[in-house]
């Protein structure tokens, strides 16, 4: 496996890369839940074709007020991880060399960016979707895989690849869970155990909330109240924000009619977790 740090090493080295070329992109501190990503990644390239896994820690997608300096960074453990799983090349660019000091060209989606996460992170996928061309512009993958807990992300993403006519295609990966249904996060070990405890409650609120609208005829205002109740059921749950809304376009589905999505952020302390679930 090799480690590439610049950009230019990347550039020249993606040139040479057996094709297909599956990029991963992550943040690092990689959990079972990015590992599933890597393994789907190495299926799709399979025993010709090749992987990478870019880390970086992107500044431009956390807001003032967010974890950006306190995100884990174990890139010695994330690199042995990657080793296993048969990565070929991890990508981990430095940020000064990402970003130029007077960078001033971002990519902004203004539709679906502006609803759920967008509302209490703005700027959040601006951020993504800029380091994201710029991940995509330095690899050069024909595929890039991403999990399906970000789901907002992951929509925005596929609007991006699609107005932009970039020539990448957009793989989603299902979301991998604890045994008690908590999304692998690496947000996840910050919480405190009584935290940890009550966390599973967003997703078991999410399913009750499946079996009400397969089951009987449910508003959208109504049902998203009664989950936001249902989770706030931990006394540590503070819902900022559970939506119904349709998976194409992310915008509220009145009258609920399937598919529908269902979404949540919740802090627990300062930790802000989310999860969602298709129903179909
Ligand atoms: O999902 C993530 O970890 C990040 O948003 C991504 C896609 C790696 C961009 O920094």
């Amino acid at each position: 496996m090799r480690i590439v740090e610049s950009l230019t090493g990347m550039r020249r080295l993606s040139r040479r890369l057996p094709r297909p070329l599956i990029l991963v992109p992550t943040m690092g501190a990689l959990h079972e839940g990015h590992l599933a990503l890597v393994d789907h990644a190495r299926c799709l390239a399979g025993r010709r074709g090749s992987t990478v896994v870019s880390i970086f820690v992107n500044p431009t997608q956390f807001g003032p007020r967010e974890d950006f300096h306190k995100y884990p960074r174990p890139f010695k453990r994330d690199c042995s991880l990657l080793r296993e799983r048969k990565c070929d090349v991890v990508f981990a660019p430095a940020p000064a060399e990402m970003y130029a000091p007077d960078a001033s060209v971002t990519v902004n989606e203004s539709t679906m960016a502006a609803a759920m996460c967008g509302t209490s992170r703005p700027g959040h996928f601006a951020g993504v979707c800029t380091v994201v061309t710029k991940l995509f512009n330095l690899v050069q993958p024909d595929s890039a895989v991403f999990g399906e807990k970000d789901f907002q992300q992951l929509a925005i993403l596929r609007r991006m690849v699609r107005d932009l006519n970039i020539p990448v295609r957009i793989i989603g990966h299902p979301t991998v869970r604890e045994s008690d249904g908590l999304a692998l996060s690496s947000r996840n070990v910050y919480l405190s155990a009584e935290e940890r405890k009550q966390a599973p409650l967003i997703q078991q609120a999410l399913r009750e909330a499946e079996l009400k609208i397969r089951t009987q005829a449910v508003r959208r205002q109504a049902l998203e109240n009664w989950m936001r109740r249902r989770i706030e059921r931990g006394s540590l749950a503070k819902v900022d924000y559970v939506v119904a809304v349709d998976p194409k376009t992310l915008q509220p589905k009145e009258p609920i009619r399937l598919p529908v999505l269902l979404a949540a952020a919740v802090f627990f302390g300062a930790t802000r977790l989310i999860d969602n679930l298709l129903v179909e």
